[in-house]
């Protein structure tokens, strides 16, 4: 696949009449192979943006290629498993038996039905009736009907909607696993910390915006070591000889160290060593909760 891409748009857009902007001029890249988180607030066009991705609504501007398709072309749809709206599953009938029906209407084989139902963990549940199903179980079926065709892209929109605290933890294990291979996951989410824990990448919309993009630990932005120390001078001479001027930036009668929170402790025994007195050193990490919030304004 050209540049590693499985999924790109470009200035992709939603509107809807002439006041509603719901996707607006988006630029996503997804790689090849890697879990990639779509976060936004609610309202924020997450679930516009994948349905242009699947071609169940066009986009009013702009254009985008999943699995070297346009949006909807069925030589594309082939390759590309989804969990948008909720399956509607028979409640008479059992999950296996459900996902016959839809291995039929897919024109696949029934010898991935078990296959799928043993990569969401529901094989020993298989035969009963989907009415009886927990919560959690229904949404692992859904998942395991977007795996039906094994698929090299899914696309799922809030895979945790409505489980319980055991049934996120299972759900975001399956889709690690789900991503593990080559395979390449997109999941939307407005829960950040669900999101960070399991994507290689993620992107941050905000009505409808792309706010940012990139790996947690990119977006989180570099880490350092603060040090509050007297006198300020001599402290600033031995720590530009041991790290380089370059990662030694003075900020509010602090000194702000450009370096891994692990060296803290070399750090001080230096100082320290260098008859210089520390009063405070603290490594300073954003987590990317606080860059969320500080990007869309919303607590996430
Ligand atoms: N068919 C439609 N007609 C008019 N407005 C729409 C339509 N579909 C979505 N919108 C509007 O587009 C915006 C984005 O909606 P969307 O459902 O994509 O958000 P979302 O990020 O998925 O939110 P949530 O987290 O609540 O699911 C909202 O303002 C919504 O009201
Ligand atoms: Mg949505």
């Amino acid at each position: 696949m050209a540049n590693g891409n499985v999924i790109t748009t470009h200035g992709l857009t939603k509107r809807y009449g002439s006041s509603i902007t719901a996707v607006d001029a988006l630029d996503l890249e997804v790689h090849r192979g890697e879990v990639f988180g779509f976060l936004g607030p609610n309202g924020a066009g997450k679930t516009t943006t994948l349905r242009m991705l699947l071609g169940l609504i066009r986009p009013t501007a702009g254009s985008a290629v999943v699995a070297e398709h346009r949006p909807g072309d069925p030589k594309g749809l082939r390759r590309i498993g989804s969990l948008v709206e909720s399956p509607a599953f028979y409640p008479y009938l059992s999950g296996r038996e459900n996902l016959k029906i839809m291995s039929d209407y897919a024109g696949v084989s029934h010898t991935r039905v078990d296959a799928a139902l043993e990569e969401v963990d529901l094989a020993d549940r298989a035969k009963d009736r989907f009415g009886t199903y927990s919560m959690g179980m229904k949404q692992r079926l859904a998942v395991a009907a977007a795996l039906i065709k094994d698929p090299e892209v899914m696309i799922l929109d809030e895979p945790t909607n409505g489980l319980d605290p055991q049934g996120v933890v299972e759900m975001r294990a399956l889709i690690r696993r789900l991503g593990s291979g080559n395979r390449t996951v997109m999941l939307s989410s407005h829960l950040l910390n669900e999101v960070q824990q399991i994507s290689d990448r993620v992107a941050i919309i905000r009505k409808g915006k792309l706010v940012a993009q990139g790996t947690v630990q990119e977006l989180r932005g570099e880490s350092a070591i603060v040090v509050r120390v007297t006198p300020v001078d001599a402290a600033r001479r031995q720590l530009d000889r041991m790290l380089g001027a370059a990662a030694v930036t003075a900020v509010d009668g602090t000194l702000r160290l450009s370096v891994d929170p692990n060296k803290a402790a070399d750090i001080n025994e230096a100082l320290v060593g260098a008859g210089i007195k520390v009063s405070e050193l603290r490594a300073v990490e954003r987590t990317l909760e606080e860059v969320f919030l500080t990007l869309t304004g919303e607590a996430a």
